[in-house]
């Protein structure tokens, strides 16, 4: 089943096209990353998907086209985010973060989930987020976007920041999300290596346009022609 299906998307801000039309699909169980360098529209892509800013252009989900719903609409029909930057409340507890992303009051199993994935921030949570490690801090983000449940993960740039052990860390973790959930994921990254570990397909986004895209199987070897702009 085709999860996510975008025809020709542009997005702008008030008149500057960022998004210059694109096409792209993610299909249900895949592990999608959109690979671009600071600056292409990961970003604006995964705010256009949530109705965050101004676009032109089909945004399927599960066949149909929400791309004129209200944020809030397109949230309760199972997309949710694991945003740049975290956007974690420094001064909640972890848990208490981890449930403000719950869409019930029934979220025990789904915690426990969270916990089993990322069990670091077991052990830390009732600290406030602002004193954890960066690392600790995606592990809250990410495990705050699965409460919810959703059919459609997004992940803006998982990686930021992060040491690359910590990185090979959130790798492990996406790799069991994937193996255990069957969750569909669309993740936007700069780090090439984290993107071809974990996904089944990759685009290249530069300037807002798609310039390459291929299964990551199919895309090996060839860094040097799509990537050199990374
Ligand atoms: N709120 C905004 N207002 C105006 N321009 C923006 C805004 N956010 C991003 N841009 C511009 O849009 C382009 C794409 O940004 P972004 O989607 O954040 O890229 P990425 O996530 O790939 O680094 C950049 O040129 C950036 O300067
Ligand atoms: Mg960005």
């Amino acid at each position: 089943m085709r999860v996510l299906d975008i025809d020709d998307l542009k997005a702008y801000y008030g008149k500057a096209i960022v998004l210059r039309g694109i096409n792209l699909f993610v299909d249900e169980g895949e592990t999608v990353a959109i690979l671009g360098p600071n600056g292409a529209g990961k970003t604006t892509l995964l705010k256009s998907i949530l109705g965050l800013v101004r676009t032109e252009g089909i945004i399927r989900f599960l066949g149909r086209d929400i791309a004129k719903l209200k944020t809030i609409d397109r949230i309760r029909m199972g997309i949710s985010i694991s945003p740049e930057g975290r956007h974690l409340f420094p001064n909640m507890s972890v848990e208490d973060n981890l449930i403000l992303g719950a869409r019930g009051n029934d979220y025990r199993d789904r915690l426990e989930f969270v916990y089993e994935l990322f069990p670091e921030i077991r052990r830390r949570r009732n600290n406030p987020c602002k004193n954890l490690s960066g690392g600790e801090q995606q592990m809250v983000a990410i495990g705050r976007a699965l409460m919810a449940e959703p059919t459609l993960l997004l992940m803006d740039e998982p990686s930021m920041g992060l040491a690359p052990i910590v990185i090979n860390r959130i790798r492990d973790a996406l790799l069991r999300i994937r193996g255990e959930t069957g969750l569909t994921i669309l993740m936007v990254e700069q780090n090439i290596r984290l993107a071809f570990e974990v996904s089944d397909r990759i685009y290249v986004l530069v300037k807002g346009d798609i310039v390459g895209e291929g299964t990551t199987d199919s895309l090996r070897g060839l860094e040097k022609q799509y990537f050199e702009q990374i």
